[in-house]
């Protein structure tokens, strides 16, 4: 996978999964500390404690068709090139946080990449069962997305309509080239 934004959108994919109705994804570029942050929180069903020493492992998958799970272990992967770190903590029935760290001018750390696609695909095809939070700081600036309150905005008019699809789409991008 050649950029962050395509692990998200596959991490997401395991929340979704696991049933999660609230997905939070935190990027944290801190140029000063040359760290990336990346984290993604759910209230999904959780993994037990057994399971979770596991899941980072390649073959493992609860998934019935295809018994490899790449997921997770391509994004640890991933922080380990970028000398970073991937931890991972899950309460069962509670949810799962994951967090990816890299070092930020590490010649080997994958671009963020378009950040604005994954999350309007996310909203686009997942937007009415599952809200999303969406934060992105980049040292002092930042903006938070937040389907919940651009929903209540919305009143009778769904999420996934395409003009509201295309004007959040602009949105993100503007908040983006902010940063
Ligand atoms: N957010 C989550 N909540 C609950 N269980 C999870 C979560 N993320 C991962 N898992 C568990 O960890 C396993 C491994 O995840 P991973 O993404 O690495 O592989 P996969 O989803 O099974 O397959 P792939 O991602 O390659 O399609 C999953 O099968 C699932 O059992
Ligand atoms: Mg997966």
């Amino acid at each position: 996978m050649r950029d962050l934004s395509l692990h998200v959108l596959d991490i997401v994919e395991n929340s979704i999964a696991a049933g999660a109705k609230n997905i939070k994804i935190i990027i944290n570029e801190n140029i000063e500390k040359d760290v990336l942050t990346l984290t993604i929180q759910d209230n999904g069903k959780g993994i037990d404690k057994k399971t979770l020493d596991k899941v980072i492992d390649p073959f493992y998958s609860t998934k019935k068709i295809r018994r490899i799970g790449l997921g997770l272990s391509m994004l640890a992967q991933a922080t380990k090139e970028a000398d970073g770190s991937f931890n991972i903590e899950s309460q069962k029935g509670k949810g799962t946080a994951i967090t990816a760290t890299f070092v930020y001018s590490h010649i080997d750390r994958k671009p963020i990449g378009d950040m604005a696609e994954t999350l309007i695909t996310l909203v686009a095809t997942q937007g009415l069962n599952v809200d999303f939070i969406y934060e992105h700081h980049k040292n002092s600036h930042g903006f938070i997305f937040d389907t919940k309150s651009i929903k209540q905005e919305l009143k009778d008019l769904p999420l996934n309509d395409p003009e509201v699809i295309n004007h959040l789409r602009r949105n993100l991008n503007e908040e983006l080239e902010k940063l």
